[in-house]
């Protein structure tokens, strides 16, 4: 971006979340960075804040006065359809009691006995990829490969068989397409479609598992989510079905972008990549460093349930708070030369994840499978090439490509 086009003071307090261009969505670092200079705590014409700040973003996701629930948003969008029930039994969009009792029932699935069985599903999943793209010689490092890994672990976790599986893309586009400002009819109506569809999907497998409860395949988590109880208390069925859902779409895009982003730095960075290639053991800070750079979820949201003290001003008791995860995480007043790669970035505080009670619960997970999925990657094609130009798929808020041509 040239000098001329740099936004500073004047484009920072007229920024506006709903009526942002191709430029932004190609590259909304610069725009960030004036927010984060000049407008910490700004207010979109709707009467929404965005904040840009580290310090800002880490109160918002801390203060006991934030909440997460969302069914005052919802209720118009969606009405009484699924797509409502859906977004509203999920443990993202709900606070305590709620958030913290499916927490706590969910946790069985991300326990450490359960990702050390993952980890060689990763890996033979990644062995598996990259065999395929060696074969094709060029082609898409998203469509090909980034967004493979994560279905496949997942339908792996829900024990989804085979004939399904390429059901779960689509459907993960629909529902979390949903949340977009604006979304046609048709679009919702095809959401409802897929929560129903999905959700009767794996009402089935939870019923056949609940028969035959030692049947899981490697790596399946069904029976922990089934089985798992907290003081007598297991989930319900309909908290079961839909947040199986959410953990397709929690754990799908975000990953898929966060391999795709990191494929596309080492291109760029033909340095990094040597100094990968050289001393492997790098991969974990280097997967910090893609998080850091080209975070997957860049914007959360919370609602202020009183005035909240933020660090040049208060925002007040009601207010809707968009947190900018990926401003956040290049802020110069935590990260030392933030717009620039450094894959041995020591301390890097990111929070890509989020933080406090609503911090991924897939976190170590998704680094596992980054780290899997970029670090054989880059050990087994040292050479590898980029062959056109990158594309981005246009979200602001899950931010990540729908292409990378590459050849190896
Ligand atoms: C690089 C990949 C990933 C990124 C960047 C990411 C990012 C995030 C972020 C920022 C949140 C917090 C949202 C908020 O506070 O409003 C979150 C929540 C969550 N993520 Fe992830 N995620 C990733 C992968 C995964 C995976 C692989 C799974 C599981 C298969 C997963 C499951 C979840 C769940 C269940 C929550 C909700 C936690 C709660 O509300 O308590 N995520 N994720």
């Amino acid at each position: 971006m040239d000098m001329q086009t740099t936004p500073g003071a004047e484009e920072a307090g007229a920024f506006d979340l709903n009526a942002i261009g191709e430029d932004f969505l190609e590259n909304p670092f610069p725009m960030y960075k004036a927010l984060r200079e000049h407008a910490p705590i700004h207010v979109n014409p709707d009467g929404t804040y965005f904040l840009t700040r580290y310090d800002d973003v880490m109160t918002g996701y801390r203060h006991a006065d934030m909440s997460s629930d969302k069914k005052i948003e919802f209720k118009p969008k969606f009405g009484d359809g699924a797509l409502y029930t859906h977004h509203t039994t999920t443990l993202v969009f709900n606070d305590d009691p709620y958030h913290k009792r499916v927490r706590k029932l969910m946790s069985g699935a991300f326990s450490p006995r359960q990702l050390a069985a993952l980890t060689p599903v990763v890996e033979d999943i990644i062995d598996r990829l990259l065999d395929d793209v060696a074969a094709m010689g060029s082609f898409d490092a998203v469509q090909d490969y980034a967004l493979r890994l994560p279905t496949e672990i997942i339908a792996d976790m829900l024990g989804v068989p085979e004939a399904h599986r390429h059901l779960m893309h689509p459907y993960s586009n629909l529902i979390l397409g949903a949340l977009d400002p604006i979304v046609p009819a048709d679009k919702l109506a095809a959401g409802h479609k897929a929560v129903e569809d999905f959700g009767a999907l794996l009402l089935d497998l939870i019923n056949h598992r609940r028969k035959n409860p030692d049947d899981g395949t490697r790596g399946e988590v069904l029976a922990a989510l089934i089985f798992g109880e907290e003081d007598g208390e297991k989930l319900t069925d309909e908290e079961l079905v839909q947040n199986c859902i959410f953990l397709l779409n929690a754990g799908h895009e975000t990953t898929a972008s966060m391999t795709g982003h990191g494929l596309a730095t080492l291109l760029e960075n033909p340095g990094e990549l040597q100094r990968l290639l050289d001393d492997p053991t790098l991969i974990e800070p280097a997967v910090e460093e893609f998080l850091r750079l080209q975070s997957p979820l860049q914007i959360a949201h919370r609602k202020a349930t009183k005035d909240v003290q933020f660090s040049s001003g208060v925002i007040p008791e009601g207010a809707f708070i968009h947190l900018c995860i990926a401003g956040a995480n290049r802020d110069p007043d935590v990260f030392d030369d933030p717009e620039n790669v450094d894959i041995g970035r020591n301390p890097n505080p990111q929070i890509a994840f989020g933080s406090g009670q609503h911090i991924c619960m897939g976190n170590t997970l998704g680094r596992i499978e980054g780290q899997i999925a970029v670090g054989r990657f880059a050990q087994r094609f040292p050479n590898m090439r980029q062959t056109g130009e990158k594309r981005y798929h246009g979200r602001a808020k899950f931010r990540g490509l729908e292409s990378l041509p590459m050849a190896v």
